[in-house]
């Protein structure tokens, strides 16, 4: 078995962002070395890098780039640099909170600093390693805090991938799933294939597989089937964003849910508190539009008829009340909703 600490998907080494290439996996375990911020951008954008979390951390480490090569002579200029880079890394994805968190992190950093223009950049890069730690962290107490819902000899599904990949390390949903395991439970995982770019298939069976924790793949529209038939116990998935009346997260999730609550299983969602965002609500969330291709297209061979049109969201929105709890690196928030969350963020 190998070691659960070992995959890295966001390093920072000797003034470089080393990634992951999430898009070669499962066929090679391959890293790609960014110079710029441009090149952390376009990484973002191709999938190279994916994941709430994980692009939260690589933006930051973009940014931690343009301090490390910056010219700049005084605090003004620097702050110039930063917000352009920032504006271009923000506008990859728009659907994630964490990617606007992880710039905003480091520009504070450099607003808030009293130094000179090298001590704030020596600061900017010591915060975005800083941040890809604590991310970890936050995932092993997600761990800690999500490990009693699971119980020795249970069936997890998971949709897309909210593991290690997605993070900077340990994963967000598969975290309770990695500490019971360590804790000696027997757990079972169905990785739903999530279609049209494959992150269960490719990337969670990946991960588990890897780790030794047992993982069976289905596609998509057999979920209901597998519930009907009592082999799956709990459901656990991501977050890219929680807004103030429920959670976005990888297209099929809602569908998920509502089908977990048909089938009184319990639907849990584990997220860092850097995924709330609770000056927002689903009204005024953008959903990331992707290319038709990735679903007209299979290794570049169209699978449709000529001529008919596709559509492609990468994400959707479930309610709070079709979630049961989120697990965050705090605690647990049973049966959410906006109140109680806010009274949680002040804890
Ligand atoms: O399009 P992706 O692969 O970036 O989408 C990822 C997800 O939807 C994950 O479930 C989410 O980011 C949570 S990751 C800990």
């Amino acid at each position: 078995m190998s070691d659960f600490f070992e995959l890295r998907s966001v390093k920072w080494k000797n003034g470089k962002v080393v990634l992951v290439d999430q898009t070669k996996i499962p066929n090679k375990l391959t890293y790609v070395s960014c110079r710029t911020y441009k090149d952390v951008a376009n990484a973002i954008k191709t999938m190279v890098v994916r994941g709430a979390p994980a692009i939260g951390v690589a933006a930051a480490m973009g940014l931690a780039l343009v301090a490390y090569q910056s010219r700049a002579k005084t605090k003004e200029l620097f702050l110039k640099e930063l917000e352009s880079a920032a504006s271009k890394l923000a506008a990859t994805r728009p659907t994630a909170v964490n990617l606007s968190w992880g710039l905003k992190e480091i520009i504070k950093i450099a607003e808030q600093s009293s130094g000179d223009t090298k001590t704030i950049k020596t600061l900017i890069v010591r915060k975005a390693i800083q941040m890809a730690e604590d991310d970890v962290q936050a995932n092993l107490k997600i761990g800690k805090y999500g490990e009693p819902l699971l119980a020795n000899e249970d069936t997890v599904l998971t949709h897309c991938n909210a593991g290690a990949l997605a993070t900077v390390g340990y994963g967000t949903a598969l975290a309770p799933i990695r500490t019971s395991v360590k804790q000696g439970k027997r757990i079972k995982v169905i990785a739903s294939e999530t279609r049209p770019r494959l992150q269960g298939a490719r990337l969670t069976a990946f991960e588990l597989s890897r780790d030794g924790i047992p993982v069976r793949i289905i596609t998509d529209n057999m979920v209901g089937h597998f519930m009907r038939q009592g082999m799956v116990d709990k459901v656990i998935v991501g977050a890219d964003r929680i807004v103030n009346d429920g959670v976005f997260n990888k297209i099929g999730t809602y569908t998920l849910a509502i089908t977990s609550r048909y089938h009184k299983i319990p639907f849990y969602v584990a997220a860092p508190i850097s995924t709330f965002d609770l000056l927002n609500s689903s009204d005024n969330v953008v959903i990331e539009e992707r290319s038709t291709r990735e679903l007209t297209h299979i290794s570049n061979k169209r699978i449709y008829p000529k001529n008919v049109d596709a559509i492609n969201p990468a994400f959707d929105f479930t309610p709070f009340d079709l979630v049961d709890a989120i697990i965050t690196d705090k605690g647990v928030i049973n049966q959410p909703e906006r109140d109680k969350i806010l009274k949680f963020n002040k804890k």
